[in-house]
């Protein structure tokens, strides 16, 4: 991926193949791409506003018409407390897509992800990698090639 334009369509592609119920952990250092990859997905499903990184408030929430969807962004988690007593893990449902920055700050609390896509430097560009976790991510992943090469 050459360019931040690139990442955002690659985002544009699995607002295509996303569905309610999907998990999906985005890894990859701090200026990978990862929260330029949401704010692709968010504009493909249709919303308009600011994306912000959640780097603060742990999560940020953007509630469509059939699903919400909930941007994590572990990089400062540190209390397994805090996630048990805001029902953080209720977020995870089949009435919701969640996106997962910095995964392994989560360790045991996190469900596993239907699909994880790593992102890393590959000069002045990026490399984006898919890897499927589960049957639904297998064919969310399919859907997101198929979209994005075409
Ligand atoms: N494919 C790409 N090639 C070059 N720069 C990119 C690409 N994708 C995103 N960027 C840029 O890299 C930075 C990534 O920031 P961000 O998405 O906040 O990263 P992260 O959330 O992984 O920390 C942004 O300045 C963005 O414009
Ligand atoms: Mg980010």
């Amino acid at each position: 991926m050459p360019d931040e334009a690139a990442t955002l369509a690659l985002g544009t592609a699995m607002a295509r193949a996303v569905r309610p119920g999907m998990t999906i952990w985005l890894v990859g250092d701090l200026g990978a791409g990862k929260t330029t990859l949401t704010r692709g997905l968010l504009r493909g499903l249709g919303f308009g506003g600011r994306v912000k990184s959640p780097t603060y408030t742990l999560v940020e929430i953007y509630p469509f018409s059939s699903f919400n969807l909930y941007h994590f962004d572990l990089y400062r988690f540190v209390d397994p407390e805090e996630w048990q007593d805001a029902g953080f893990r209720e977020y995870f449902n089949p009435e919701s897509i969640c996106l997962v920055e910095w995964p392994e700050k989560g360790g045991a609390i996190l469900p596993p992800p239907d699909l994880e896509i790593r992102l890393d430097m590959a000069g002045e560009g990026r490399l984006a990698r898919l890897r499927s976790g589960t049957e639904e991510g297998g064919r969310c992943m399919d859907e997101i090639l198929a979209y994005w090469s075409g």
